[in-house]
């Protein structure tokens, strides 16, 4: 028994304390790094200290996931002020956007970047992730996620570029005009569920053809009148001018 003590306090000494300090180690590197890239890239909209001025509003407590969301989407750095952060090819890569997440997060926490793997999301419940998704983004996003206008030159993009951890961040922090989807309203699983079927949108082909943007029945009808009606109306007028009288 005293053996086995000893063997567990000397395993622990040398295993436990050791792989904590490295990580700490690691974590308090990858913070000073984001510190480097954010007073480069971002405190001037943001302020030195992330408490904001009049060009950017405070980062403290917005949590990784805000970051992550922000720049992995490309909205940030904002080039110029405009109605609304369109989506951009990153300009960080995705080990300086995990350090810059790490510098905002040890200001204050917020909603952490959310963990999702490809088997979360091939196993995720579609038919429940449909039916959040037409309760409470459809209004926005449209019914397949083609993106919609919004009042005052804003609007809700759409959501085929997005991937499965951008779409959980953006319930989690509700970006600009957006409103926030906190765990207790839709849970870390049903959140999978809806990322899961937004994806399957993203994929799904259009059996009748020519899918029109997915706008659904006012450009199918617009078609049909154009090109079927005026179709129907050519054939006729063919027929009255072959007529002999
Ligand atoms: C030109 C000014 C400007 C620069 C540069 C800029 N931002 Fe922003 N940022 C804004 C403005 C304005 C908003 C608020 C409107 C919006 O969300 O689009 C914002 C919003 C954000 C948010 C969302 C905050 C929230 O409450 O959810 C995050 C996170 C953020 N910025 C991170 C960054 C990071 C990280 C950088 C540097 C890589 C950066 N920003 C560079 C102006 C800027
Ligand atoms: C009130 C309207 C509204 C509702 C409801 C809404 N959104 Fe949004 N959403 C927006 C707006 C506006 C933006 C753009 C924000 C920005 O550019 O900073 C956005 C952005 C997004 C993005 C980022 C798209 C990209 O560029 O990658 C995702 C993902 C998203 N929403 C998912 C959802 C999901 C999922 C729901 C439902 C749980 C939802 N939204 C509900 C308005 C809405």
């Amino acid at each position: 028994m005293a053996l086995g003590l000893l063997a567990t306090g000397v395993l622990w000494s040398v295993l436990a304390p050791g792989g904590n300090a490295a990580s700490t180690a690691d974590s308090n590197e990858a913070v000073r790094q984001g510190r480097a890239l954010y007073l480069q890239g971002c405190s001037t909209c943001h302020g030195l200290g992330a408490q904001g001025s009049n060009t950017g509003p405070s980062l403290i407590g917005v949590g990784s996931a805000a970051v992550d969301f922000q720049v992995s989407t490309g909205r940030m750095p904002l080039a110029a002020p405009a109605a609304q952060a369109d989506r951009k090819a990153p300009i960080y890569s995705d080990t300086q956007i995990a350090q810059l997440a790490a510098y905002i997060d040890s200001l204050g926490g917020g909603p952490a970047k959310p963990e999702v793997n490809d088997k979360q999301i091939s196993d995720a419940d579609l038919a429940k992730g449909g039916e959040l998704y037409r309760a409470n983004c459809a209004q926005c996003h449209q019914a397949v996620a083609q993106g919609a206008p919004l009042t005052y030159g804003k609007y809700a993009p759409a959501l085929t570029e997005s991937t499965a951890t951008q779409i959980i961040e953006a319930m989690r922090t509700g970006p600009e005009s957006m409103p926030v989807f906190g765990d207790r309203q839709i849970d870390e699983k049903d959140a999978v569920a809806v990322a899961a079927y937004v994806k399957h949108l993203n994929k799904a082909k259009s059996p009748g053809g020519f899918s029109l943007g997915k706008y659904g029945p006012v450009p199918e009808g617009l078609l049909a009148m154009l090109v079927g009606i005026g179709g129907l109306l050519a054939v006729c007028l063919w027929i009255g001018a072959r007529q002999k009288v």
